[in-house]
């Protein structure tokens, strides 16, 4: 093959045969006979390593959007797409959601145990430590056009933080240094993040307040005000908080956990690593779902409320309409974390006493497409993003809010992506790909065109 590239499309296979066996799987290219090292998870999942294919054939494998590619190995999350599980470090979903804190859930995932009581206390101390960030970075807001997405803050606000740490932007630090970088990021990310909405509505800046829990002290900085003489968050808005935030804490190799990756493989530094994580996150087709949910519900509420209609453009392929919070790459059952999101929803809107017309819209919505065979054969569920929206909103955010908190969630998930790929020195990512464009042709100087 010399060095030519070729190509092995899965989906079109036509002289290549690949036969799997236990430890290794063989593969026929143009007459020739390889083998291929098999690679099996802890549960069970194969792959077939095709790190040397190229190599030892010229050839290298195709799949756009990476629908069939393991980009890493990893310990920190597992997900059966099929059955709707997810787990984190071994736990599920479904029991750290109902027992543990969102703190809890960030030392786990970044540690890989749960914590000791003593653990647990330091962690949060150190975190306590560090809530407050430089008063320079107050300076950003000054440039933002007004009415500014709030994404396209964060995303500045992270970036400019690790400035301020200029030795930090070194990622080849001893482990207690890169330890400090991380406590940092989980420290102010709440406190940019209430930063971001209180500048929006042209209110003054709520201090942390470090004898509040992580997820109070949040609340307190985004809901208080300097005239309150006292403000205590609802425990009710503090428990749905902080179940929203864990079932946002990790998700393997997502969009913007890949980003995350891809991004510090170069050696670039946390800060930027997580800025661009964010980025990637505020697509609607990810994170930014569940701001583009809640706009879908609202607009067929003022439509008259018809979600027939609505179902039947989401399934018209001349019509750009998608059914927003519906499909997942991976999930094709269900998604856990829509479940849970489901119920706490009705149990928080319950407990406020709230009444929001675009629950039922959902509700409607969920029915009828999950009845509809176009849904149906396609395995297009509700997933995290659905009910998500609805709970923020009878809390009090504003929509263009919701995906700041969908990164405030994914921060600790984000920080373990890039710290495993870190400690396993893994190469800096590259893909490769198949030139389609022209063959190669003379110059011919402007006056001859
Ligand atoms: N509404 C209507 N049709 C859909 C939808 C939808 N929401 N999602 C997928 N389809 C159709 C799609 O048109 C395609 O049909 P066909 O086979 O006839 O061409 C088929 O289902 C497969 O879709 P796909 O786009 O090839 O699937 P994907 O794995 O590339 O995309 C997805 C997954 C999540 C981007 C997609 O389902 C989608 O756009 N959903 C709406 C956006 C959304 O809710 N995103 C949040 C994802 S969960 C939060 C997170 O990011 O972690």
């Amino acid at each position: 093959m010399g060095n030519h590239q070729s190509l092995i499309s899965f989906a079109q296979l036509k002289h290549t045969l690949i036969i799997l066996m236990a430890d290794n799987a063989k593969i026929i290219l143009e007459g020739n006979e390889y083998e291929l090292p098999v690679f099996t998870g802890s549960e069970g999942e194969k792959a077939i390593d095709i790190s040397d294919l190229r190599a030892k054939t010229g050839y290298i494998t195709l799949d756009i959007g990476y629908k069939n590619t393991g980009a890493t190995t990893s310990g920190i999350t597992f997900l059966d797409g099929e059955e709707g599980i997810l787990r984190h470090r071994g736990y599920s979903i479904e029991d750290l959601a109902a027992k543990a804190s969102f703190l809890e859930v960030a030392y786990l995932l970044l540690n890989g145990e749960l914590p000791t009581r003593q653990q647990f206390d330091d962690f949060d101390n150190a975190i306590r430590e560090h809530t407050l960030v430089n008063e320079g970075l107050e300076g950003m807001f000054k440039a933002f056009p007004t009415g500014s997405h709030p994404m396209g803050q964060l995303n500045s606000m992270i970036s400019a933080l690790g400035l301020f740490y200029p030795k930090s932007l070194n990622p080849n630090r001893p482990e207690d240094a890169i330890n400090r970088t991380v406590l940092r990021l989980l420290a102010k990310m709440p406190t940019i993040c209430a930063m971001i909405y209180k500048k929006r509505s042209g209110h003054p800046i709520i201090y942390p307040k470090n004898n509040l829990d992580y997820v109070s002290n949040y609340l307190n900085m985004t809901f208080a005000q300097v005239t309150m003489d006292h403000y205590q968050p609802d425990p009710v808005i503090v428990d749905a908080m902080n179940k929203l935030l864990i079932l946002h804490a990790d998700h393997e190799q997502n969009c913007s956990a890949s980003t995350v990756r891809m991004v510090g493989s170069s050696q670039s530094n946390l800060y930027s690593s997580i800025a661009a994580g964010i980025a990637a996150l505020w697509g609607p087709l990810h994170g930014g779902a569940n701001q583009e949910v809640l706009e879908m519900l609202e607009l067929i509420r003022q439509d008259g409320g018809d979600v027939q209609k609505w179902v039947n453009k989401a399934k018209d392929k001349n019509d750009n309409f998608r059914l927003m919070g519906f499909g997942h790459r991976v999930y094709k059952n269900f998604d856990p974390r829509a479940k849970i999101i489901k119920k706490t929803c009705d149990d928080v809107l319950n407990k406020l006493g709230v009444h929001d017309p675009v629950l039922e819209i959902a509700k409607k919505l969920e029915e009828t497409a999950l009845t509809d065979p176009y849904f149906v054969e396609r395995k297009l569920y509700p997933n995290v993003d659905f009910y998500s929206g609805i709970i923020y909103r009878a809390i009090g955010f504003p929509t263009d809010f919701f995906t700041v908190l969908f990164a405030l969630g994914r921060l600790p998930g984000w920080i373990s992506q890039w710290q495993e790929m870190r400690r396993e020195k893994q190469p800096i990512a590259r893909p490769r790909q198949i030139y389609t464009g022209e063959v190669p042709r003379n110059f011919k100087f402007m006056q001859d065109r």
